[in-house]
């Protein structure tokens, strides 16, 4: 469990350098809430965002180097901002619940000498106590430094004193991030945790035609980027509860505009199909025959009922493909369901005033380009007119397509 507090990108395509919420140098800000709701016009930095997050995980999963490639980013040349000099640099604030000292995790990555990405600096640090600075129990540049052992205490401070079990590291790849290799050792609990924590991010780009593929009969916990495997995570909520799983197809259900009725059907081969009643019908629709809309609207609910949620969730524009009458409720589905715990948070990009309409002014996050071309980010609620129209009851989207957020110089 746990979540992000704050975040700072800098040389990042657009995104030459942003923080949102509370980082260890931003104490005073507020933290990130369990829903994040960036809006902006195009070319204004939400894929890139988006990204950033996909590249985190690209990075842990395949490496610096494979990462800069993948997913379209086009090399380091192309991904790093335009003009920049120094290395693509990402911060993460991340607390596992309530009671834990955050933990601020630092990467870097350049270009080496001879033109490759590599890891530049890599650090982890945390507080000993309640108050006091924070100590880097992991710091490593070009490859060598140190790492902590045990669970809660040990690191070093700016001054270079030292307390706990401290272990020189000398990396052979530095294309990969050490977290991933010493997060693989029992010895670094502390790293092991925190690496779970990224590795369980989930990236969703759901594509209703690829829902729609033959799929084979394999119960799958977690839907995969596109959604093409919706059946065999239905299939594995039937085979490990099939109460709850019922249960969660009757709420589904109910939230979704003329559907009477959603059931499992299992076939002699293992397989599960999921049958639709429609109203005005008699016979049931298999998922391949429902409107793209339909099974998107599906996929999301059947993503926040997942049994041991993915603690970070990234959705693209949820709104695609979805009339824009169902985008209300299910945006204020989705605050209630991230609720205000340590379980679970959901970052979405959004173009649609509809789904922004349900949401607070602390939900939503304003990408705004400058002068320079490249984009800054600010909370809603820190505009100081939001504040007042929200007090006359206007709402955050009416606000946004009244194009609020773009005239006001503050
Ligand atoms: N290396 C770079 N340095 C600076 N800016 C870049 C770099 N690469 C791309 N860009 C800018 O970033 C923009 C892409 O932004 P992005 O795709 O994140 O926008 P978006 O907010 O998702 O837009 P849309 O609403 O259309 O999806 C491009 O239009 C380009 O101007
Ligand atoms: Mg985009």
């Amino acid at each position: 469990m746990g979540k992000i507090e704050g975040i700072e990108i800098q040389n990042y395509g657009v995104l030459k350098h942003i923080v949102l919420g509370k980082t260890r140098t931003r104490q005073n800000e507020r933290v990130l809430g369990n829903l994040v709701a960036i809006i902006g016009p195009s070319g204004n930095g939400k894929s890139t965002l988006a990204d950033a997050f996909g590249f985190i995980a690209d990075c842990l999963e395949i490496g610096v180097e494979a990462a800069c490639d993948s997913n379209n980013r086009g090399g380091f040349e192309r991904l790093v901002s335009q003009g920049a000099t120094e290395p693509i640099r990402f911060e993460l604030y991340y607390r596992e619940s309530s009671n834990t000292r955050p933990i601020t995790y630092e990467l870097e990555i350049d270009l080496d000498q001879s033109g490759r990405p590599y890891v530049k600096m890599e650090r982890l640090r945390q507080r000993l106590e309640k108050h006091g600075w924070p100590r880097s129990f992991m710091y490593l540049q070009n490859g060598s430094g140190y790492a902590f052992e045990g669970n809660d205490d040990g690191g070093q401070d700016d001054d270079g004193s030292i307390t706990g079990k401290k272990i020189e590291v000398q990396l052979s790849d530095v294309r990969r991030p050490a977290i991933v290799t010493l997060g693989a050792m029992k010895q670094y609990d502390r790293i092991e945790k925190f690496l779970n924590f990224l590795r369980s991010w989930y990236l969703c780009y759901f594509s209703p035609d690829a829902a729609r593929r033959l799929q084979t009969a394999a119960p799958q916990a977690y839907l995969d980027r596109i959604g093409s495997n919706i059946n065999n995570v239905a299939q594995y909520m039937y085979r490990e509860n099939r109460k709850d799983f019922e249960k969660v197809l009757a709420e589904i259900q109910s939230k979704l505009p003329g559907i009477e009725k959603i059931e499992p059907q299992r076939f002699e081969n293992g397989q599960m199909m999921l049958r639709f009643y429609e109203q005005g019908f008699t016979q049931p629709f298999y998922s391949q025959r429902m409107s793209d809309g339909t099974l998107k609207l599906f996929a999301y609910y059947l993503l926040l009922h997942e049994k041991n949620p993915r603690q970070l969730v990234f959705i693209e524009e949820p709104e695609n493909g979805l009339y824009h009458h169902y985008l209300g409720e299910l945006a204020e589905e989705m605050r209630e369901n991230v609720g205000k715990g340590f379980s679970k948070q959901l970052f979405v990009t959004t173009h649609s005033p509809f789904f922004v309409n349900s949401l607070g002014p602390d939900d939503v996050w304003v990408l705004t380009k400058g002068a320079d071309g490249y984009s800054s980010v600010k909370r809603a609620s820190e505009y100081t007119f939001v504040k007042e129209l929200a007090e006359e009851g206007v709402t955050i989207g009416d606000m946004w397509y009244s194009k609020y957020f773009e005239s006001t110089e503050e």
